[in-house]
């Protein structure tokens, strides 16, 4: 009986074997991955809990005058607690009005020019002065992140905080923000990379104001435009020294991952950026699917290229074709920069972007509901958020399983930028003409690339349903960016075997359907037919 039974159980030990080896093989990745998450997490500030905010502030600023600003927090409960020689002051505002929602701060629509955002109301600011610290009250989440009275109350604290500190011999001293609640600031407004000490329920941040000042001058949401460029510069806040003399630090940014479908996409970018004779860096992340001639390539075309590890959306189906978009999330890993513009490799750029790096991240265009259009967008990268975007992918869900979705869940109070910063090359059916206007700043090639198919004519004319994204003009726009790059660096933007089928099955059919707009008439006399580069 001993001996018979293992002999039967071999095939099911032999399989388990296997399976095991899979599922070791399969996790190693995930292993490696959570060792770095962990080594990460060394560098996260530790809760103190033997010491209380205003110990805090004090022992910072070596003095126990400090005056106080109570936002959203009842005065006479918490005098006699704060054992300050300074003043303390609560902080008058009528609240929001409960009719304002969140939909009407980030209506889908605007129109760009006249648009009015509705009234959150401030308090006067001149009533409140040399401030040391202001201490809020936030609303708890359990109306979700986006609670108009939540906005509200971090606004009053970012502008309190710009405004009103104090000031000694022409220099502001450090100023703190305290924020009373279990789920801690916006941290659209209040960078984690900024917080100083989180002690049970109190988050001290020591915030950078050069930062808070761009955000007070934005909008109260995406109801309106983020201001004209010109008004950004006319601050009257006092800057420190350092802040003044500090050079900015600021990229371009796009990625190529999984497939090298984009190689050639993200060569004519760059063309079009430095064409604009930009001052910025270009930096391209690319994982190791793309092999060294195709690196060569993109360095020739200028890019900086960071090798990365790609990033898996964890709630993907397996070989979807947006299974790795998380991958972007690495673009918040660049803190050798300070802002970054981010581009997808889809685009070109025919107007200069450089002076919206004055903008705050995250601006962008608006793409549906209250979202924005992550195809081109400013960041702030951050180690501490990307550590914050990384845990909570496995919690949060994209609506639609990319990036963008993600992203939206992230960073729900975001600054619109204009449509033309993004053009999309979606043409509805009153539109017969399909032609980019000369103001454009970027424009965005939906459907059928143009470097997928022959030069001759936007090839998305070859089939009906991708009529809405063909453009003759759009399509000239790309070659002549490619036709002033020099040959050299045009080595990866052949059609493959399969693109070059696919091209004349979708031509043969417009012929066959006798398609009126006739483009399937037009004779083929790219190079590039022959293979010739
Ligand atoms: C870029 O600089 C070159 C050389 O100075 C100049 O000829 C060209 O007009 C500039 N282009 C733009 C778009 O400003
Ligand atoms: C995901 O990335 C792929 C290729 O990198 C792109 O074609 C696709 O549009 C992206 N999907 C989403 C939903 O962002």
């Amino acid at each position: 009986m001993a001996a018979a039974k293992p002999s039967k159980r071999k095939p099911f030990t032999f399989s388990a074997i296997i399976f095991l080896a899979t599922l070791i093989t399969f996790n190693i990745q995930y292993l490696i991955q959570l060792h770095q998450d962990v080594q990460n997490a060394v560098n996260h500030p530790k809760p103190a809990t033997s010491l209380n905010w205003f110990e805090f502030v004090a022992r910072e600023l070596g003095d126990e005058t400090i005056n106080i600003a109570l936002v959203n927090m009842d005065e006479a409960t918490l005098t006699d607690k704060i054992p300050t020689k300074g003043k303390i002051a609560k902080v008058d505002f009528n609240r929001v009005d409960e009719a304002v929602q969140w939909s009407h701060l980030y209506p889908e629509w605007i129109d760009e020019t006249n648009a009015k955002c509705p009234n959150v109301p401030m308090p006067m600011f001149e009533n409140y002065d040399q401030l040391d610290v202001v201490v809020a009250r936030v609303p708890s989440d359990e109306f979700g992140l986006k609670d108009v009275f939540r906005l509200q109350v971090n606004l009053v604290v970012a502008n309190l905080l710009v405004r009103c500190g104090r000031v000694q011999s022409g220099i502001s001293r450090p100023i703190f923000a305290v924020f009373i609640g279990d789920s801690g600031p916006m941290s659209e407004i209040f960078r984690c990379d900024d917080l100083v000490l989180h002690d049970a329920d109190s988050w001290i941040h020591r915030p950078q104001l050069k930062r808070i000042r761009q955000i007070v001058l934005m909008p109260v949401g995406s109801c309106q435009l983020n201001p004209p460029l010109e008004h950004l510069g006319e601050e009257r806040w006092i800057e420190r020294e350092d802040e003044r003399l500090k050079q900015p630090r600021e990229a371009y940014a796009t990625i190529v991952h999984s497939t090298e479908t984009y190689v050639c996409g993200a060569i004519a970018l760059a063309r079009s950026i430095i064409q604009l004779n930009t001052t910025k860096d270009l930096i391209l992340l690319a994982d190791d699917h793309i092999s060294p001639k195709s690196i060569n390539g993109l360095q020739s075309a200028g890019w900086k290229i960071k090798r990365i590890q790609r990033i898996r959306n964890p709630h993907s189906t397996k070989n979807s074709y947006n299974e790795w978009n998380y991958s972007k999330l690495r673009l918040w890993q660049l803190i050798e920069y300070d802002k970054v513009i981010f581009i997808d490799s889809d685009f070109i750029v025919t107007r200069s972007l450089d002076e919206f790096f004055k903008y705050p991240g995250i601006s962008a265009r608006g793409n549906n509901k209250d979202r924005f259009n992550s195809g081109l967008m400013l960041l702030e990268p951050s180690l501490c958020t990307f550590r914050s975007l990384m845990e909570k992918r496995w919690l949060v869900r994209s609506y639609n399983g990319g990036d963008q979705g993600f992203l939206n869940e992230m960073f729900p109070w975001w600054h619109r930028l204009p449509n033309k910063i993004n053009y999309l090359t979606y043409f509805d059916d009153k539109d017969r003409d399909h032609i980019i206007p000369s103001d454009v700043y970027a424009i965005h090639y939906l459907g059928w690339k143009p470097w997928w198919c022959y030069r001759d004519y936007d090839c998305n004319w070859d089939s009906l349903q991708n009529h809405k994204f063909a453009s003759d003009s759009a399509n000239n726009i790309w070659w002549e960016v490619y036709d002033k790059a020099a040959d050299n660096k045009r080595g990866n933007c052949f059609l493959t075997p399969k693109m070059h089928t696919r091209f004349w099955n979708n031509r043969n059919k417009a012929k066959e359907a006798n398609l009126p707009d006739g483009h399937w008439r037009i004779k083929i006399r790219d190079p590039r037919l022959n293979n010739g580069l």
